[in-house]
């Protein structure tokens, strides 16, 4: 017996949108996105590639789903691993109609925070990090006495912002730089000026970097720890150098990002701020960097507020870009004074 013959369909709706599941072979499509390599951002890029695909039609199934995971998952780590400026390439392509999939793939493009500099050499105008020494800094070493008697080392030194002030005024002044087109810069620098700097070009958490023993009254790290370091075991790598090469009461200054009020950084906090220079530590943080190390810790206050208060009026802003980093509205995009982290200057003395 045969069945019961379909009716047609006569619904506007019903068939506008069977012509629009049809629709995708005639769509074709082809892209390149670019993502920081934040392993804690899995779930949001994995649904940020489905909705873009979908919107091309491409659905895709549990498998495909899955495996697109897995791929966005090891090469998220991948590049996390490498560095927090690498970027993660996903490349798309619709496959050929009638076919209604769609092909990808996945790589990395590796930045370095040598190649950071180097791009920030050629494309922006000196001076990089402001004109004016850090208040706190020419303060905490003009207190020491007599500048002669007082050898500053300046780690992450830069173009020098703060190694060439304190080299004019006297301080037997060292300086560690990690990116050579800086490294490079400082150097032309402190000969133009006449200033006799040691410049030890490298990473500063290197010991084969050759820094003197017991040698240093006064170690200061502006913008660095605040900038590039990316874990407790990294600045404990940092405070062991340092601890070897700063003499007994000498004293150790750096800023730093840190939580506020009870404020616990998760995964995706401490990730992304390190993708926009500002990774996040707590004060727990540091004791376990400087666990078992000769430090007291003396002071810790807010950055900002030290430089506003201290710097000369002409001075400010240091930078265009100043207040908002040190505020932590770099990575929180939140009104001045939300945010849950500050820049802070802490000191420490050797023992
Ligand atoms: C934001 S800049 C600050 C430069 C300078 N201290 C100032 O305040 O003007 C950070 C500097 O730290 C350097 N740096 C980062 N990590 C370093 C490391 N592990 N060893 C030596 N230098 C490093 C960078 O190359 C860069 O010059």
């Amino acid at each position: 017996m045969k069945g019961k013959k379909p009716t047609r369909e006569n619904n506007a709706t019903l068939l506008r949108q069977s012509m629009l599941r049809r629709l995708p072979r005639r769509v074709a499509a082809r892209g390149d996105l670019m993502f920081a390599a934040v392993p804690s951002l899995l779930d949001h890029y994995q649904q940020t590639l489905l909705t873009i695909f979908a919107s091309l039609g491409r659905v895709f199934n549990d498998d495909e789903k899955a495996h697109l995971r897995t791929l966005l998952d090891s090469w998220l780590k991948k590049g996390w691993e490498q560095s927090p400026y690498t970027r993660l390439a996903v490349h798309y392509e619709t496959d050929e109609p009638p076919k209604t999939t769609i092909s990808y793939n996945i790589s990395l493009n590796v930045v370095t925070i040598a190649d950071e500099y180097d791009h920030w050499a050629k494309t922006r105008t000196p001076p990089l990090f402001g004109a004016h020494p850090d208040a706190k800094v020419m303060d905490i070493a003009l207190a020491q006495g007599d500048p002669s008697a007082c050898p500053v080392l300046d780690i992450g030194a830069g173009t020098g912002r703060n190694t060439l002030p304190l080299a004019r005024a006297g301080f037997p002044t060292d300086a560690v730089e990690l990116a050579p087109a800086l490294a490079k810069l400082l150097r032309e620098d402190a000969e133009k000026a006449g200033l006799s700097v040691r410049i030890f070009e490298g990473d500063a958490t290197n010991p084969e970097l050759g820094l003197p023993k017991d040698y240093y009254q006064l170690v200061i790290l502006a913008e660095v720890i605040a900038s590039h370091f990316r874990s407790v075991a990294h600045v404990r790598q940092l405070f062991e150098i340092i601890a070897g090469s700063i003499r007994p009461g000498g004293l150790l200054v750096f800023s730093a990002f840190l939580a506020l009020e009870g404020y616990k950084p998760d995964a995706v906090a401490r990730e992304l701020g390190e993708v926009f220079w500002c990774p996040l530590f707590t004060r727990s943080d540091f004791d376990l960097a400087m666990q078992g190390l000769p430090f007291d810790r003396i002071s810790e206050e807010s950055t900002l507020d030290y430089e506003r208060e201290h710097l000369p009026p002409e001075a400010w802003p240091p930078t265009g870009w100043f207040e908002q980093w040190t505020g932590g509205r770099d990575l929180f995009d939140l009104p001045p004074g939300r945010a849950p982290v500050e820049l802070r200057w802490v000191t420490y003395r050797r023992k």
